[in-house]
């Protein structure tokens, strides 16, 4: 008899599940096993050194067949094997082991399936012998359509639909393929085999190393065996596609695999490859650790990307870049995508974290890293100043008392999905940079060679990573890091000037403006009147007095001998004085009334760098939220950025600038025109500059500021704007080729022509649709997509929405109609998320993709008792998986609730919008 697992939706199963549950209630085989359930990791009696796996994908009925042979050491007395599995049908009677110590064959009484805790328990009658030996199955999966495991994918052939065969493994759907020890510690070598039809391409980790013909209408492909590395990281990919290829310096292949017809769109991504794994061998002292690297385009595609060993897989938005149609944000995309997957080759794939706990060793330092390779091949993206938008993100998330510290407690498998998000991503990369800063580019880097060379091929936790950096530096890196990856959140420094000293005191930051009681070991970094005059110490206690003695001292020594700089002495009684230097601490920091307006002068005098300019205006904001300041202190900041022509601080204004509004918008409606007028009169001279046409030199920077520049107007209603951007979209409807609409301005167009589209005139969305219908360029359908719920109209972005479920939006793009959806939309789609929950829910529950539903159409909200109704909903309708998600957009709307209210009593507040409008 077979045994099934269940399908976690499946009703049919599920009831079949409970009777064979009951049915084997009366077997003693059960209450033995029972011990294994429940447990969040697997027992380690017994580990698997090598796996020999063959699969046999059958694509068009979406079935495959497996078998597995796998090496084993049995470390411990023990009846039992206990190993992950879901999903799969295992042939009972197939199941052997052999041992290769006492030879002995051992055949299981049992072979049960846990389908709540996901794995296979192998009782046999007597204890297994101690040593090596070989466990051998066959089983057979359905190729699903959640992305997830091993799945199925669509594309087109010649009009018609076929399937490829895709896997998606990470965190944990090795399970779903092949029975396996699931976990990222248990490392083992892989030796695949496929069995696919002749006409098709068939990739795996490693480089073939064998093909031969079975039958007239399939091959058979053996790869070379991998190293050792986790489960998460096997992949396979059959389908029909074309590759485009390049060596690196050392002679391996790089390939670029698409679909047919598309390997132009490939290039991109083939150069950033060919150039960043050099970079990176000679920055981490190791070489690439495989043969061969392929990446693939895969048309359905949960994540962005996954750095699968020596086959990495994509979105075709995340890899492909068309000269024509996409956009110089979507070169930036795939380039800072590529850098990723391939940071992780060796952080995350040769080095691995030792449980999921530690996922930000791999998430936040291959972002981090990422950076450091794109600032090598682009520096004219300025990509380091950019970075302060991944800090100010994990800010944003780790304000809230919903948020979670870096080093997390992982329960049920399902938990797992939702710590892949700001805090490990983006939080740790700052506070890497944070460290890195600390210790010292070169002292970091040598730490990060022999940490790389240490833990190779093997599995580290991040107190390991410490421990290696603190015996190169010799500083106190855990006690420093501990504070930031053991507790969640970060501090304000707040900074005062008494009596010729600087006075720092650090309390915990939080959007709600209350509670918290974190205390950090903050690096803190400040400047006097100068870049040069730069100092750093670690601040440990709540209060303190910075010990600008040493600055002024130091400063007075050099100047008696250098007569040259006596003119800049720093001197704290005028000058400007900027804590984080270029914003490298993951901390904010509040001044008092006099440093505040000495910063203002300096902002104004040109005086500060692009980061710190960054810093002051969002660290303004954010205190603004949290009801530490009042909204007319940043809008008076707001206004010595008039002149500002940097890309990252500008879209740090157009940001402030969209949540003030969203704010105003509901505290004081009658004072929304004026503040778009103010805020539209801010970004004119720059959006003035660039046109709408690029210039034939212009820059990378310049090109993506357009979009978001002229975007911004039409958001903020700036008629001329809209108006052009209704001209130029008439262009381009007539000839797609128009130089009126390059591609670095057409959402700009997209959305001036949805936000006006209304029940009685669509013309304007079904224009849409029939650009979206007709690209073959991913970036290009997103982009429709991304629009399509910017209408006012309420009945537009309800039919918006239900476009969102209809066949022809894959469910890897559906998120895209959610972040388009303005305030004016955010009833007419929580209303629709309301009624459609069930089906939203069945179709994008086993993903990811879930949370993006909740938390695009709440966080629009700004009432209590939006709040109320919102946890209500969820209360009713909980499911696992989505728990932190729901807290997380139902904390911001009571935060935006109360930012509101402080508004709406901010004495003055009219009137200053008012003269700053008129
Ligand atoms: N390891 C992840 C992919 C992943 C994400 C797997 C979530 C399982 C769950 C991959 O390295 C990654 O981080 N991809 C990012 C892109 C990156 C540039 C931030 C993504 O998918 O967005
Ligand atoms: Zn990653």
């Amino acid at each position: 008899m077979a045994t099934r697992v269940a399908a976690a939706a499946g009703l049919a199963v599920i009831t079949s599940y409970l009777i064979a549950a009951r049915l084997r209630k009366n077997s003693k085989a059960v209450k033995l096993t029972t011990a294994f359930q429940g447990k969040i990791r697997l027992p380690t009696s017994v580990t698997p050194s090598r796996y020999d796996l063959e699969l046999t994908p059958k694509l068009d009925i979406c079935k495959f067949d497996g078998k597995m042979t796998v090496s084993l050491r049995i470390v411990e007395d023990t009846k039992y094997i206990v190993l992950n599995a879901a999903d799969l049908t295992i042939t009972d009677k197939s199941v052997w082991l052999r041992s290769n110590t006492s030879r002995q064959m051992f055949w299981p009484k049992s072979v049960e399936l846990h389908p709540e805790d996901e794995i296979l328990v192998l009782a046999f009658e007597e204890n297994l012998s101690l040593g090596e030996a070989v466990l051998s199955m066959e089983f057979q999966g359905t190729l699903n359509d959640q992305m997830r495991g091993f799945y199925r994918s669509s594309y087109k052939i010649n009009g018609e639909t076929r399937n490829m065969a895709v896997t998606q493994f990470e965190p944990a759907d090795a399970r779903r393929c092949f029975p396996c020890w699931d976990e990222p510690s248990f490392k083992a070598t892989f030796k695949m085999t496929l069995h696919v039809p002749v006409d098709r391409v068939a990739l795996s980790n490693m480089p073939i190393a064998e093909e031969t013909r079975s039958s007239p209408k399939m091959k058979t492909i053996k790869f070379e065996e991998s190293p050792r590395m986790s489960t998460y990281l096997v992949a396979i990919v059959v389908g029909e596609l074309e590759y485009i290829e390049g060596h690196t310096p050392d002679g391996r292949s790089v390939r670029v695999y698409t679909e047919v017809g598309k390997t132009h769109q490939g290039k991109f991504a083939l150069d950033v490859a060919l150039r960043t794994l050099p970079f990176y061998a000679k920055y981490f002292g190791t070489e690439y650790p495989l043969p061969k690297l392929d990446m693939v385009a895969i048309p359905d595609f949960a994540a962005g990307a996954m750095e699968n060993y020596g086959l990495v897989t994509y979105r075709e938005a995340a890899l492909l870049f068309d000269e024509k149609v996409s956009a110089a944000a979507n070169k930036q995309r795939v380039a800072v995508v590529v850098a990723h997957e391939l940071a992780h080759q060796w952080f995350g794939n040769l080095v691995t974290m030792e449980w999921w706990t530690h996922l930000w060793l791999n998430e936040g330092f291959a972002t981090w890293v990422s950076y450091l390779a794109i600032d090598h091949l682009f520096p004219e993206w300025q990509i380091w100043t950019q970075f302060v938008e991944q800090t100010v993100d994990a800010f944003r998330l780790d304000g809230l008392v919903e948020s979670h510290p870096i080093e997390v407690e992982v329960g049920h498998v399902r938990e797992i999905d939702e710590i892949f998000d700001a805090i490990s991503y983006k939080k740790g990369a700052a506070i890497i940079r944070m460290l890195q800063t600390y210790l010292g580019a070169d002292t970091f880097q040598r730490g990060l060679v022999s940490y790389i060379k240490r833990y190779e091929y093997k599995n580290a936790r991040t107190e390991d990573l410490w421990s290696v950096l603190s015996e190169e530096s010799g500083a106190p890196v855990k006690e420093l890091m501990d504070s930031w990856t053991k507790q969640q959140g970060y501090p304000v420094v707040s900074v005062q000037l008494k009596s010729e000293a600087l006075v720092i005191e650090q309390s915990q930051y939080l959007f709600s403006g209350h509670g918290g009681d974190g205390e950090w070991v903050v690096p803190v970094t400040y400047c006097v009147g100068a870049y040069k005059n730069k100092m750093s110490e670690l601040v440990r206690l709540k209060t303190s007095v910075l010990s600008t003695h040493k600055l002024i001292h130091d400063k007075q020594a050099n100047s008696d001998s250098d007569m040259t700089s006596q003119d800049s002495s720093p001197d704290l009684s005028k000058d400007w004085i900027k804590l984080n230097v270029g914003q490298t601490g993951f901390y904010r920091v509040k001044y008092d009334d006099e440093l505040a307006l000495r910063l203002r002068s300096a902002i104004s005098a040109g005086s500060l760098e692009a980061t710190d300019r960054f810093g002051v205006l969002d660290d303004t904001y954010a205190l603004c939220i949290a009801r530490k300041q009042p909204l007319s202190v940043l809008l008076s900041l707001m206004e010595v950025y008039r002149s500002e022509t940097d890309y990252t601080v500008l879209m740090c204004m157009t940001n402030v600038s969209y949540r003030i509004l969203k704010v105003v918008g509901d505290a004081i409606p009658s004072a929304a025109k004026d503040l778009k007028h103010f805020v539209s009169n801010l970004l004119l001279p720059s959006a003035e500059r660039l046109g709408w046409e690029a210039r034939p030199d212009e820059g990378h920077l310049d090109s993506m500021l357009r979009g978001e520049l002229l975007s911004a107007l039409v958001f903020f209603g700036h008629e001329d704007t809209i108006n052009e951007a209704k001209r130029r979209f008439e262009a381009f409807l007539k000839d797609r080729e128009s130089p009126l609409l390059p591609a670095d301005t057409r959402k700009v167009a997209y959305t001036a022509v949805m936000q006006s589209v209304k029940s009685s005139d669509k013309t304007g969305y079904e224009s849409l649709l029939k650009i979206y219908r007709e690209t073959d360029v991913s970036q290009e359908r997103t982009r429709v997509l991304s629009t399509l719920g910017a209408s006012c109209d309420p009945a537009i972005v309800s039919e918006a929405l239900d476009f969102l479920l209809s066949p022809e939006v894959r469910n890897q793009d559906a998120i895209w109609v959610l972040a388009g959806i303005s305030g004016e939309g955010r009833d007419a789609a929580w209303s629709w998320l309301k009624e459609n929950w069930k089906t939203v829910w069945n179709r994008f529950g086993e993903s990811v993709l879930i949370t993006r539903f909740i938390s695009s159409i709440v966080s629009l909200f700004s009432s209590d008792d939006k709040a109320d109704e919102i946890k209500d909903f969820f209360n009713a309708n909980s499911a696992p998986g989505i728990d932190r998600t729901v807290g997380q957009s139902i904390e911001r709307v009571r935060i935006t609730s109360e930012w509101v209210k402080y508004v709406q009593k901010e004495e003055g507040i009219v009137e200053k919008i008012k003269q700053l409008g008129g």
